[in-house]
């Protein structure tokens, strides 16, 4: 019988961008999750983990505090969480997940002209970001002042609240929706792993441990194709040499002398370009197939 203490307890934002796709990683990993989103807590069925639904602006505090032991926020909330709170929060990053990659970054209305960060001077910017905007504005030497708002930023210079803003963007359109420009980056954020850093019994740092040689797996998978192809003895050098990020391809021999088929890992995306240098050097019925779990 497993004790509550045993468990490890994963916080995820309860609604935002990185929802859907923290629960989709977690799921590659085999933890079964269900969707109800009324539901904010879930207990994983098959590793002793419980799963939190929490404000995002929360999950920062409660791992820092070890209410939670991991979670899954972006670098622009951890960056926050860690320039507002003088003293030094027990939060590590374990490792960056790949997805969500955004900017949180300064905008102007189309109209205002910048040359440099000097032209912010004596304007107000809107954000819900205030510790990592004063940070850059202090490093550039800016003067200017912030305007704390919890969203929608976005509409502050048209409600005449702001005069710019810094807010995330990551496809832009938010941006030419409200027709303002991106003229600083002030960090580049994608999601992350996070974990509180005193350590837990060695059951749930097991567990933690297991997860982890998961999320890499996935993770790796996901970057990564198997790549099959024909090709005559004479080429395989040349072939072997084509194949991106691959380190020791398998070579199968074929019902014909001459003819070998190789198999390879390629850790890097395969391009068409690359598919018609394979087939130049004497490739042929070449198959990329996406890979769904990788372990060494
Ligand atoms: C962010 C940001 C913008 C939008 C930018 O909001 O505040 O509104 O995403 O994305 P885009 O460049 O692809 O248009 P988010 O969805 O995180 O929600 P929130 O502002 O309500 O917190
Ligand atoms: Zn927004």
């Amino acid at each position: 019988m497993q004790s509550r203490e045993d468990r490890v307890r994963i916080a995820l934002q309860k609604n935002g961008r990185l929802v859907g796709e923290s629960v989709a990683l977690l799921k590659h990993c085999g933890l079964h999750i269900s969707a109800s989103k009324d539901e904010l807590f879930c207990r994983v069925r098959e590793l002793p983990i419980d799963i939190l639904f929490l404000r995002d602006d929360d999950i920062p505090e409660l791992i820092s505090k070890g209410k939670c032991d991991l979670g899954i926020i972006g670098r622009n909330l951890l960056a926050e969480y860690c320039l507002a709170n003088a003293s030094e929060p027990e939060i590590d990053v374990v490792t960056p997940l790949d997805f969500a990659y955004c900017d949180l970054a300064i905008a102007v209305p189309n109209g205002r002209t910048y040359s440099s960060s000097k032209d912010l001077d004596g304007l107000k910017i809107a954000t819900s970001y205030p510790a990592i905007l004063n940070d850059f504005l202090s490093r550039n030497g800016v003067e200017a002042e912030i305007i704390h708002l919890g969203g929608a930023v976005e509409i502050a210079p048209r409600m005449n609240i702001a005069d710019a803003i810094c807010d995330l963007v990551s496809s832009g359109a938010t941006l030419a929706a409200n027709n303002m420009r991106q003229v600083e980056t002030v960090l580049e954020s994608e999601a992350l792993l996070v974990r509180r850093r005193s350590k837990l019994g060695s059951a749930q740092e097991q567990t933690i441990a297991r997860l982890l040689t998961r999320l890499r797996g996935v993770i790796r998978a996901q970057n990564s194709k198997y790549i099959m192809l024909n090709c005559s003895r004479a080429s395989i050098e040349k072939i072997t040499s084509l194949l991106p990020g691959s380190e020791a391809p398998t070579v199968v021999n074929l019902n014909r002398e001459d003819m070998v088929a190789i198999h390879a890992v390629c850790q890097e995306e395969i391009f068409w370009d690359t598919m018609e240098q394979l087939r130049a050097a004497g490739g042929s019925t070449i198959l990329v197939v996406p890979i769904e779990k990788m372990m060494d």
